[in-house]
């Protein structure tokens, strides 16, 4: 089913316009390279509802970058010393720079980053629901950097080999960044729990709160998936939702005991039968509400993000402004260097 995006379908220029059976012919070769793993490039065609589907999935990608800004810039100006400020500065620019390439990336499907901006904030597309959550002590910025970015990369390198050009090439540097993220947030948890008494316990009481909502960013479990099969059958996902959140714990359980620290699930114990760890029952009406608009955080992000994009309007005004009088001016030059001639 083509994915609501809030974006028009795309109109047929007369040229464009097929005649019977020729559709059926562009999209038995559009999965031809697909299945053979080719990459599908902007001047390719495509399936109307591939074209959908990457945009509600890269925009949705796009705005958890730049929403994820906030729960961490939070503890920019409360870093514990000038190294965690500097590093932690360094790896909220790059969220925003990864916004950056992604909305980049959706341009080349036909549709500006204005428009996804406007259908972010009229609430017609999403974010991820992981935040949603507070940042309440310095340890969440470790454990964001550990779990939040650790699920990041485990649902984003596959992404990497999507079949869509302009995307998987955005996620090769963007999963870069993210290892940095990941390091630098088991850095500061690893830390913490050799400090004191009270460092420790900060560390454990992150733990806590990031673990169950890590887990729900991977989405609901694969039979409430609507969109997996046939994003997998386009290879733009590679693997499904579970898939991917059982391949996080199996890699973040021994992480978890390199750092002393436990994870809040009783239920969690290596499964030899399976080769993978057990874990026990997410609560997916968590996960319902805070995608719904009801965490802990939703209004508040929203807000923010709102009100950030009013007050920078005279900046954006002032940057074509300049770009204009710039243009203007080349044309003027390009003229009376015309006449000197
Ligand atoms: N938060 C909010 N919405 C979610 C969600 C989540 N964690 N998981 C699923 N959903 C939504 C889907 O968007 C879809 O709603 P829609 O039809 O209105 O768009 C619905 O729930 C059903 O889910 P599906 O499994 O059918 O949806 P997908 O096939 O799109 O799979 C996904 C969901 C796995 C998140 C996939 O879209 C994906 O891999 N996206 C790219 C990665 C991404 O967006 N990550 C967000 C975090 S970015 C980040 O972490 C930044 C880093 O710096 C930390």
């Amino acid at each position: 089913m083509p994915a609501d995006t809030g974006i028009e379908g795309r109109d047929q220029a007369p040229s464009e316009v097929r005649v019977a059976g020729e559709v059926e012919e562009l999209e038995r070769r559009f999965q031809e390279l697909v299945d053979a793993d080719q990459r599908i490039e902007p001047r390719d065609w495509m399936p109307e509802g591939y074209r959908r589907t990457l945009i509600r999935q890269i925009a949705q990608h796009a705005h958890s970058e730049i929403i994820g800004m906030q729960p961490e810039g939070n503890w920019i100006t409360r870093a514990p010393s000038l190294k965690r400020k500097a590093i932690l500065l360094a790896k909220v620019q790059d969220e925003g720079g990864h916004g950056i390439y992604l909305y980049s990336a959706a341009e080349t499907l036909g549709v500006s980053r204005d428009e996804l901006v406007d259908l972010l904030h009229s609430g017609r597309q999403k974010y991820s629901s992981i935040f949603n959550y507070p940042t309440l002590t310095w340890a969440d910025v470790g454990a964001i950097g550990w779990l939040v970015d650790g699920a990041a990369i485990t649902n984003q390198i596959p992404l990497c080999r999507c079949s869509y050009g302009p995307y998987g090439r955005a996620m090769v540097r963007i999963c870069k960044e993210e290892s940095f993220h990941q390091r630098q947030g088991y850095d500061i948890l690893y830390t913490l729990a050799r400090g004191t008494p009270r460092q420790r316990e900060m560390a454990q009481d992150a733990v806590n709160r990031w673990w169950w909502p890590s887990l729900m960013m991977f989405g609901p479990p694969d039979e409430a998936s609507q969109h997996s099969a046939q994003s997998m059958a386009w290879g733009i996902k590679r693997h499904s939702n579970d898939e991917l959140r059982q391949r996080f714990v199996d890699v973040t359980v021994p992480q978890a005991e390199v750092l002393g620290l436990s994870l809040p699930d009783p239920e969690i114990r290596w499964n030899e039968d399976r080769g993978h760890y057990d874990f026990g029952p997410i609560d997916w009406d968590e996960l319902r509400r805070v995608v719904s608009g009801d965490g802990p955080c939703n209004r508040q992000r929203m807000a923010h993000k709102v009100a950030a994009h009013e007050n920078g309007r005279w900046v954006r005004e002032a940057a074509l402004a300049y770009e204009a009088k710039l243009e203007a001016g080349y044309k003027r030059g390009a003229r009376a260097s015309g006449r000197a001639a």
